[in-house]
Order: C-alpha cells, then structure tokens, then sequence
C-alpha cells in the first residue's frame, strides 16, 4: 500500500453541502473514501480513452442459449481473442436464460472492441462492460 498523503482543498459552502449529502447517500465512511474513489474513477475513465492503456474489465452478458448459433459465435468469438479473455462465469438463470460474466485484460481499445463484438451479437438481451485500469 502506498504513503497517504494529506491536501487541503478549498470549496463553496453549498457545493460542500451538496458533496456532504451526496457522500451519505452513497454511504461513504468519510468525504476521503469518496474524494479517493471519484478520483480512482476520473482517472479509469481517462485512461480508457488512451488507447493502449493496460486495462481489465468484465463483460456481462444476458441471452437466449436456444440460439445454439448464439453459442457458436460467443465461443468462436472468445477463442479468436484468448489473449484477453481471461475466464468466464456461466450461470443458468432460468430454463432458456444464461448469464455471463466474461473477464477481460489487455489495451483499452482492444477490450472495446472485443465487448463491442460480442455485445453486438444476434440474441443478447443485454450487455454491459465495466472497466478498469488494470494499473494503480
Ligand atoms: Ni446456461
């Protein structure tokens, strides 16, 4: 864990009073955990519009498994990009619905793609890339 390092910040009353209500809805512990994490979440953001930044991220994705050519492609998909496809999470949801979390790791704009790719298929209900800098 690296040194923490206090700084002082100037801000109005009323903005303070708006980040004050803000950190309570979100149950944060302090207006640090908040200010830390905000800044954490600026700078992923950033980074993942730098093309080449190493990043991590999980795709989740919601589809119809009677469509045995969805499957085909899902799969064919994920073996053509194994260099980034770290693992997969596969849950039955009901008798027709799955649920898949595909964790990803390798440059911003190829985990895009890639999400792009699958997320785009004939079949998904829904899909959702979260991302993360896969550097501190
Ligand atoms: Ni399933």
């Amino acid at each position: 864990m690296s040194k923490i390092t206090r700084f002082s910040v100037s801000v109005e009353d009323d903005l303070l009073e708006k980040f004050d209500r803000f950190c309570k809805e979100e149950r944060f512990a302090t207006r640090s955990e908040a200010v830390r994490q905000i800044i954490r979440d600026t700078l992923t953001r950033r980074a993942w519009e730098g093309k080449t930044h190493e990043a991590a991220g999980t795709l989740t994705l919601v589809y119809d498994h009677h469509r045995a050519l969805l499957r085909d492609k899902l799969l064919a998909v994920q073996h053509d990009h194994a260099d980034h496809v770290v693992a997969t999470l596969h849950v039955h949801l009901e008798h027709d619905l799955c649920l898949e979390v595909i964790a990803l790791r390798g440059p911003a704009d190829k985990l895009q793609q890639l999400a792009a790719q699958l997320r785009g298929l004939k079949g998904i209900f829904k899909g959702e890339l979260v991302m993360a800098s896969a550097q501190t």
